[in-house]
């Protein structure tokens, strides 16, 4: 048996997803996935791109002890869906890892459909969210996982996060998704991640809700970081709904603005670029053809996505939008 699962990039909405946010994702054609045939009482797998197998007992205990690192991912997946059977296989992958594609989102949902998983889309994006969060430590949101599992061709998917409800939102004709890494690795990202969601929370204790908070709301938080975290979450929001109907209306020069100013927040409000993403950002607004250019996913590094015409850009990941997780029943 056979099961893929995309990469996905955001084209706008992030530090939204844990506080039932608006994210506007698109999975993308660079995939992993898992071949091999069920049995035996662990899951045994090798990579094409890593050298250590990740060999995992169906009874396996804490994910994050596991090595080599990878096998956390596999483990996550075990301890989570706890499958009944082992499994013996191999993993390939066209998603580059540590650029911010989630990579990690990819190996999770296509271990899971090759050990059998058995649920819609969601029930799947969220046994693979609990997995990573078991992984990696990292109290990450539903939305890579979600966008890996029930990603469109052709569109991408705005998600409310509190309702979790999947609506595909059709891409423009003549208009080119480019990935640029800043080859910057992350640092701290696990726990300065977390200290961000922290300070949302701290947020919402107090002015409820931030899908339903407005900015009068924010205003009234005392703590001048609080409130810049809750004032970047509320105004990110209602960009997400803007760029969804830029997308649909065919307005690129308008999402393109949306995708700029959703940068600047990400900059000086929630405080998650960094300098080399900085110069990146305004080194693509300033090239032609460009319409606009930000940071993508959870920052410190990692990559920036522009939105422009055919052609304008020679470097970086040029994606389309695919479909979602599928299974095959027999070999390649
Ligand atoms: C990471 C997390 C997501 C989301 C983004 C930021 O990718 O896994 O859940 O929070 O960061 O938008």
């Amino acid at each position: 048996m056979r099961a893929t699962a995309p990469g996905r990039v955001n084209l706008i909405g992030d530090h939204t997803d844990y506080t039932g946010g608006l994210v506007l994702p698109m999975a993308i054609d660079l995939r992993t996935t898992v071949e091999g045939d069920p049995g035996g009482d662990d899951v045994r797998l090798v990579s094409e791109d890593l050298e250590e197998p990740a060999i995992v007992p169906l009874d396996v205990g804490d994910p994050r002890k596991c090595v080599p690192p990878w096998a956390r991912y596999v483990a996550g997946v075990v301890a989570v869906t706890a499958p009944v059977t082992g499994f013996t296989g191999r993993v390939s992958s066209t998603v580059p890892v540590g650029a911010g594609l989630s990579s990690s989102a990819a190996l999770e949902v296509a271990v899971a459909l090759a050990l059998g998983f058995q649920g819609s889309p969601l029930e799947l994006a969220l046994a693979c969210q609990r997995a990573e969060q078991l992984a990696s430590g990292v109290p990450c949101g539903v939305m890579d996982q979600l966008a890996s599992a029930a990603g469109v061709a052709g569109h991408a998917l705005l998600i409310d996060c509190t309702t979790l409800r999947v609506t595909p939102v059709p891409l423009p004709e003549g208009m080119e998704v480019v990935v640029v890494p800043s080859g910057e690795v992350r640092r701290l990202s696990e726990s300065a991640y977390a200290e961000r969601r922290a300070q949302c929370e701290a947020a919402i204790a107090l002015i409820g809700p931030l899908p339903e908070a407005t900015l009068d709301d924010v205003a009234t938080v005392a703590d001048p970081i609080v409130r810049a975290r809750a004032r970047h979450v509320v105004t990110e929001n209602a960009r997400v709904r803007d760029m969804a109907a830029a997308l649909r209306a065919g307005e690129l020069p308008t999402c393109g603005a949306l995708m700029a100013a959703s940068h600047e927040s990400l900059r000086v409000d929630f405080e998650v670029s960094t300098p080399r993403l900085d110069t990146l950002v305004s080194e693509l607004l300033a090239t032609p053809g460009v319409h606009g250019a930000r940071l993508t996913g959870a920052g410190f590094g990692g990559c920036v996505v522009a939105l422009t015409d055919p052609g304008a850009l020679r470097t970086g990941w040029h994606v389309s939008a695919e479909n979602g997780a599928e299974v095959r029943a027999g070999r390649a």
